[in-house]
């Protein structure tokens, strides 16, 4: 995606070797690039959210493998970077997936070559995060399509930051959006604000606002009022983890939208990459959710007049907070979930059509 008319992506490696991401957290105000050059770099982004969104912690989590075996690439020291980058954040399983698929690319190498090939793995899981990304965004596309054949404007409500920064480029949830606003369809977003990070405020509304698309802020608590007035056309969120049963764990508050859109017959769809479909949990109950701190809920960061950041307390002092930062949605109140593949039923029969490979699994 183009930030001030140069293209970039969320994560990337240099001709020079040096591995680059944009700091999340100074979004939306400044946009800042960090350099990764070890391990504890790449571990220490994912958990404090420079890096976020599940494709992203993914593929920075691949990188983070082969910085570690740059410096020392013996048996020990894989199985060091496995499970310091497992351990940053429990509920995106793409994290998982990304370190076996590193695991599995240099186990059987040669120490020399451990470095090289693990690079030249995280590159791909890059490559084709985009693909599969750009492949979600061409089947929901279709899905705004046949809104937009019945009325002039479609108003889709979005949860959280599933766009281009939460995954390498073009995003799960927003791929769909991007694409039908580059066709010429009038598409419009309420952007859910996302309480207590403010991803949706922060960088939804950025992401959306560079490249052009119309959309709206809205507090966490408005989705339910705009669908009993007719004002949301159709749901599209992201997911951390998806089971092989169809539950969706994501964003917090993601459960609350489903239910006010089952209860006014607003489409609700959930966009996602093989990459996050959890095969060995058919439970969404089985899902780890993650807290955080409380001083997510007990404390706010804004930006003062004089343009440096602030953080305030908007809580009654001594009042205990909790920070859940994920919750499941049941398949039953899922429309649809939109894969690279095509459009799932939320259910095990519903994936295992598209992905008939993993019946066994
Ligand atoms: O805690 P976060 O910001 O990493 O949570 C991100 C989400 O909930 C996204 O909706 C999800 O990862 C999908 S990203 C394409």
């Amino acid at each position: 995606m183009n930030v001030n008319g140069e293209h970039y992506r969320s994560i990337w490696r240099e001709s020079d070797g040096a591995v680059r991401i944009i700091d999340q957290t100074r979004l939306p105000f400044r946009f800042e690039i960090l350099e990764l050059e070890t391990l504890e770099d790449a571990a220490r982004v994912i958990e404090t959210m420079q890096v976020r969104g599940a494709p992203c912690i993914g593929a920075t989590a691949a990188y983070g493998v082969a910085l570690a075996l740059l410096e020392d690439a013996s048996d020990e020291a894989l199985e060091v970077a496995l499970s310091r980058l497992g351990g940053t954040r429990p509920t995106a399983v793409n994290l998982q997936w990304a370190l076996n698929e590193m695991a599995l690319a240099v186990r059987n190498h040669p120490h020399e070559s451990r470095a090289q090939i693990a690079f030249q793995r995280a590159a791909e899981i890059c490559h084709e995060d985009v693909e599969t990304c750009r492949a979600i965004g061409a089947h929901g596309l279709k899905l705004i399509l046949t809104h937009a054949a019945k009325k002039s404007r479609v108003n889709i409500l979005t949860h959280c930051n599933a766009g281009w920064i939460a995954t390498v480029d073009w995003g799960t949830a927003l791929a769909p959006i991007y694409m039908a606003h580059d066709v010429g369809i009038d598409v419009h977003v309420w952007v859910d604000e996302t309480r207590p990070r403010n991803q949706g405020a922060a960088l939804t509304a950025w992401e959306l606002g560079s490249h052009g698309v119309p959309h709206t802020v809205i507090t966490d608590n408005a989705g339910g009022h705009l669908m009993q007035r007719g004002d949301v056309d159709l749901c599209i969120v992201g997911t951390d983890r998806t089971t092989r049963g169809g539950d969706v764990a994501n964003k917090i508050g993601t459960y609350l939208k489903a239910l006010a859109a089952y209860d006014n017959n607003v489409p609700f769809y959930v966009a996602l990459p093989h990459t996050t479909i959890d095969w060995g949990l058919l439970s969404g109950d089985d899902i780890p959710i993650e807290e955080r701190a409380a001083e997510e809920v007990t404390h706010l960061t804004g930006l003062k007049a004089n343009g440096e950041p602030e953080s305030v307390q908007v809580t009654a002092p001594g009042s205990a907070a909790a920070n859940f930062a994920f919750d499941v949605t049941p398949a039953r109140l899922v429309t649809g979930l939109i894969t690279e593949r095509g459009v799932a039923e939320a259910s095990e029969a519903g994936l295992l059509k598209l992905y008939p490979e993993r019946a066994h699994d």
